[in-house]
């Protein structure tokens, strides 16, 4: 046979079998490790059976064998907070997770890259930017790692205490986008001070999807900095006179002297 008529009687194979065992297994992998989140209870078996393939505490004797699982679920006092949540097709599907961990699943990853630099895998960090002149842009990546597709649901959204000072600046990941094996999209983030913040100024970006978890989050960060311009308005005391122009240029010395830094 030509290798590429054989690649093509195994493909046909694969799609014949994979709907009936690989699907199940792959459910099972999202309540494996997103039970909390998928039943509404407090703990997911990977947060016990830690490790991937599953091993800790036994649970390979449960490969394929359902009612092992369901015993488990009913005798070990540990898993109380998962009795009577898991339907009998859940168990099954776990069962089927268990006995064959290396089943093709999406896998999503996030990454950030700092505007000073620097890179992070849950927050994004814009360090010290002036007040009202000055803006930062960082970005946050999504890339699915894994062997199947995966959905974005929701676009990108921003929230949080002083979700106002950060904006997107661009979103290549939008809802209803499929991100396929290997594929990544990008989110630009820009911190850009309110008039009159001071200090660290904190929200979030998430976008949703239809992988474990659901939701895709990092943290953003930003110090704000007073500017001559623009004196932070809890400082603006009136009459400060002299005094507060000194503190004024003090506040300028030392945005430089951080900016500097920062190169
Ligand atoms: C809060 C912790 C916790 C969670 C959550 C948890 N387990 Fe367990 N599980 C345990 C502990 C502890 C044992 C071992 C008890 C022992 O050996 O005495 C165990 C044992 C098992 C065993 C082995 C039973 C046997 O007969 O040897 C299986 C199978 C198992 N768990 C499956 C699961 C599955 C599937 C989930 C998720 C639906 C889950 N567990 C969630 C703590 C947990």
């Amino acid at each position: 046979m030509h290798p590429f008529q054989k690649l093509l009687a195994l493909a046909l194979v694969l799609a014949w079998i994979a709907p009936a065992s690989a699907q199940d297994a792959l459910r099972g992998k999202r309540y494996y490790l997103d039970t909390a989140r998928l039943v509404g209870a407090s703990v997911s078996c990977v947060d016990c059976h830690s490790g991937l393939p599953p091993g800790l505490f036994g649970i390979g004797r449960a490969a394929n064998n359902p009612a092992i699982v369901a015993n488990a679920l009913n005798t070990i006092p540990q898993m109380t907070p998962l009795r009577g949540k898991l339907t009998t097709a859940d168990i099954a599907d776990v069962a089927a997770y268990i006995g064959n961990p290396g089943v093709a699943s999406p896998n999503l990853r996030v990454s950030t890259r700092n505007p000073g630099g620097g890179e992070g895998s849950d927050r994004l960090d814009f360090g010290t930017v002036l007040q009202v002149q000055s803006s930062a842009r960082g970005t946050v990546r999504l890339v699915n790692d894994g062997a199947l597709a995966l959905q974005l649901t929701t676009s990108v959204r921003i929230v949080g205490p002083q979700a106002a000072e950060y904006s997107l600046t661009d979103s290549g990941c939008r809802a209803a986008d499929t991100l396929s094996a290997g594929q990544s999209c990008e989110i630009g983030v820009t911190f850009r001070p309110a008039p009159g913040s001071a200090g660290l100024r904190t929200a979030a970006a998430q976008i949703d999807h239809d992988w474990v978890g659901g939701t895709a989050a990092v943290a953003l960060l930003g110090t704000a900095e007073a500017s001559a311009a623009n004196p932070p308005v809890s400082t603006s005391s009136g009459g400060g006179g002299a005094l507060g122009g000194w503190i004024l240029i003090g506040f300028v010395g030392l945005a430089g002297h951080v900016l500097r830094q920062k190169r």
